[in-house]
Formats: structure tokens, sequence, C-alpha cells
């Protein structure tokens, strides 16, 4: 029998379908020719629940929802001392591209921008790129709760056309953050952004980190409870980019969002939301994704700060 959260998710879904403001990502090709008007919505509780609506198991590519959860997985490998030394939990309130470093401590802003999130793919242990992506398709694959896989047109891509994070990861090495091969970090960022997930498979990533890293589904720990606190903490001040503020205030939960069209927020303690839909604000953020979270925040009274 529906609840009443079934009746928001439905009533939310019917309102953002009429929004066809934004456009598609084409800056990365292939992204170019994704269905611009798919939207999905889900709901993942801290019980294991799903809440779907729309193409919610319809697949697209991760982009920058990857960046919390190989931050995540760059603590663990190094420990947060050892992370914080390379990349900084700022607000930079900068592009999420821009070609930066802060100029007092020459490190990268926060782990969410692109700067700071091929610092921490170049934190990743591993004998070489295949094992590092492998450990961090592993690790998404428990957050999610099934076996992920990357969508290798969506890489070739990105690896044909990405000169500006080439870039990017060439002034890290110069300044010392990265001390590897930086195409070898920036190959390993591609590659994270382009796994493939379902809104339904973000709503449980969603919701594993509001369980404390715990999938809520296989019991499976994704992340250590201490960490999951330091990612959600640079989701709220840095996820949303340079409108992490007007989210915080319109939505009021830690979040991230990809130029797939996906969006995720989490609701410690209790439930993860995603969203799907491909038209993208003037920032990459998704404009149905940050109408619907807005919505939602409001109808069940989700914001906690
Ligand atoms: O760095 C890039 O261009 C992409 N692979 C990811 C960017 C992204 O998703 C920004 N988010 N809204």
């Amino acid at each position: 029998m529906p609840n009443v959260v079934d009746d928001i998710v439905a009533e939310v879904a019917a309102l953002c379908r009429e929004n066809r403001d934004g456009a598609v990502a084409d800056y990365i090709p292939e992204l170019a020719s994704v269905p611009a008007d798919e939207f999905a919505l889900c709901i993942a509780t801290t019980d294991g629940y799903v809440y779907e609506s729309g193409s919610a198991r319809t697949e697209f590519t991760i982009q920058s929802i990857s960046k919390p959860f190989t931050y995540g997985l760059a603590l663990a490998d190094n420990g947060p001392a050892a992370v914080a030394a390379k990349v900084d939990v700022e607000p930079s309130g900068e592009p999420f591209n821009e070609i930066s470093l802060d100029p007092v401590t020459e490190r990268p802003r926060n782990p969410m921008i692109n700067a700071g999130a091929i610092t921490s793919a170049a934190l990743i242990h591993g004998a070489d790129v295949a094992e590092r992506f492998e450990r961090i398709r592993r690790c998404y694959s428990r957050y999610a709760g099934r076996e992920l896989t990357m969508n290798d047109a969506v890489y070739l891509s990105e690896a044909k056309t990405g000169h500006r994070n080439r870039a990017i990861g060439h002034m890290l090495r110069s300044f010392g953050i990265v001390t590897g091969n930086p195409d070898d970090a920036v190959d390993l960022y591609f590659r994270q952004c382009s796994i493939d997930v379902t809104c339904r498979d973000l709503a449980l990533m969603a919701a594993t980190m509001a369980n404390n890293g715990i999938n809520p589904v296989t019991h499976e720990r994704a992340l250590a409870t201490e960490q999951i606190e330091r990612v959600l903490s640079v989701m709220t001040t840095c996820g949303m980019y340079d409108a992490a503020g007007d989210w915080v205030a319109r939505v009021g939960l830690p979040a991230k969002s990809g130029v797939g069209g996906g969006v995720l927020a989490v609701l410690p303690g209790q439930i993860g939301i995603a969203v799907y839909s491909p038209r993208l604000d003037a920032h990459g953020n998704s404009v149905r994704g940050v109408q619907a979270c807005s919505e939602l925040s409001k109808r069940l009274e989700l914001h906690f700060m």
C-alpha cells in the first residue's frame, strides 16, 4: 500500500518533469547524445527500502559524483593527515574545472573540484592504473550493492578531449601535489567518471553514506564511519561547486552532482536521495535534480542545517 513518501515522490516527480530548462553537457562528445528529458527520482532509507519513480534503472555515467567516493578511498588508503597535506577542505566558489590552487597553501582548495579530485585519484593505492581503477570500481560497487562497470565509449570520448583536465594534472605535478605520472592520475579520474550507475544505485550509495558507511541492503561496509563524516562535511560545503551556498540555503543537505545528470543528497542517519535528469544549469548541476531535491527537502522537512 503506497505511503506518504510514495505520494510525495510521485508529486515531486510530476512537478519536475514539466521543466525543460538547461542543456545536456556536450564538451564530452559522447554525453551530447544522452536523452535530455529522461527523469528519475529515488529515495533509499537506511533500513534498505527504496522508493523509485521514472527511469530509475536507466544507466548513465557517474561523472563528478565519483569525487566524494574516491576521496573517501584516498582517506582510507592514506589517513586524513596525509590526504590533508595534499588537498584542502575549503569551499572554492569556483567552477568545477577551474585551473587553480590556493595561492597561500599551494594545494587544491577541496576534493570536489577537478584539481582536488585528480589529487584524490593520485592518492589511491595500487601497482598501476588498472589495479587502482579496479579498487575504485569495487569500492563504488560496495556502496551500490551490485557490480558496477565502466562505460568504454564515454571514457574514450573524455580521454580524447580532456585537455583541460590534463593541464590540471600537469599543474598539480609541477607544484609537487601529484608526485607520480600526472597522466596516470588524470586517466584514473576519467575512468572513475565513466562508471555507469542508475538512479537507484545512486540512492543506495547515498543511503550507505547516511548509514555511516554500511550498505543498508547488503550490510557490507564501504567506508569507516569517521571517514564518512569527513566526506559528508566536504560535500556540504563544496559538493555543488559555485552554487554550494544556494544549495545549502535551499536544500540543506550534503550533496554531489555530475555532468551525466545525476545528483545525490544525504540525510545522515535516515535517507539517501538521487535524481537523474541530464539537462544542466550554468554550474554543471542538473536543473531538475536541484529542483527535485529542493521540493523534497521542503515537503519532507529535510533541511538539517
Ligand atoms: O572533469 C570532467 O570534466 C568530468 N569527467 C566530470 C565533471 C563533472 O561531472 C562536473 N559536475 N557537475
